[in-house]
């Protein structure tokens, strides 16, 4: 059990921003993804179609010999998180905006969020933001066109910059010094948006703490892979052409790339 593989899912190619996190430190866990870029974006879709789509592709990567799922998306970890701990007997992991680590970081007491609008419509939201902003302002944004691009493998040029000074422009007029990056998309444009930014404006993001509580989760449970043998693999319900062409740019090498038959 301990060499069977880690399953990995986001509505698309977002995911591969934790998955990043992920590989750096569990260098010797498999890993299994899945990108539901025939489906995406998730952030326009009702909740019940997300839990729809999250069970049938958590089935298939149980399928795969899956010991332990990160839902490696925050809009389905909102709408389907639950409902997947609900009907399955093993660790799963889920995300959420970075609340708290931003309300303790900001010195003007004013953060934004940059996420989807299910992710902000969400209860779980409503429920982190009770449990966490306490006295910090929460100004939230969602950021809709922005994931689209990020799909196709632009992350940067003139539609990007555009995309981006809008939604940040209302963050920075209210006074925000600290931008949750809300969704698993959105650190691949984080050097462009830090360009954009004044230099003050503080960029938080959850992918470095899911890698570390997946570590924690699978040491508690003695499911820590041993060997070296890592490997990895992907499949998409969208087009396996594109995400060929995109895997260089936001994974760092090409891999091969599988239909998902879900
Ligand atoms: N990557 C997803 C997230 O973290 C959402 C993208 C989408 O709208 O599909 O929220």
């Amino acid at each position: 059990m301990n060499a069977a593989p880690v399953g990995v899912f986001d509505s698309g190619v977002g995911g591969l921003s934790v998955l990043h996190e992920i590989r750096r430190q569990l260098p010797n866990e498999s890993l299994v993804y899945v990108a539901d870029s025939g489906y995406v974006p998730y952030g326009e879709k009702s909740p019940e179609q997300i839990r729809q789509r999250s069970r049938a592709i958590a089935g298939f990567l149980l399928g795969q010999g899956a010991k332990a799922l990160v839902v490696a998306c925050n809009t389905a970890t909102a709408a389907a998180v639950n409902d997947l701990r609900s009907l399955y007997d093993l660790p799963i992991i889920g995300m959420e905006p970075a609340v708290k680590p931003a309300a303790q970081a900001t010195r003007s007491g004013i953060v934004g969020v940059l996420a989807t609008t299910g992710t902000l419509q969400s209860a779980k939201f409503a429920a982190l933001l009770d449990r966490f902003a306490g006295s910090v302002k929460v100004i939230t944004q969602p950021c809709p066109g922005l994931v689209e691009l990020i799909e196709q493998g632009e992350l940067q040029g003139p539609r990007i910059e555009a995309l981006l000074r809008g939604f940040t422009a209302p963050l920075l007029a209210a006074g925000c010094d600290t931008l949750i990056l809300g969704c698993t998309h959105y650190p691949f444009v984080r050097q462009v948006l830090q360009h954009l930014l004044p230099p003050e404006v503080n960029l938080v993001d959850t992918g470095a703490a899911v890698a570390r509580y997946l570590q924690d989760r699978l040491v508690e449970a003695n499911l820590l892979a041993a060997g070296p043998a890592a490997v990895e693999r992907f499949w998409t319900s969208g087009d396996v052409k594109l995400m060929h062409k995109v895997l260089p740019v936001l994974w760092g090498r090409d891999a091969n790339v599988e239909w998902l038959p879900v």
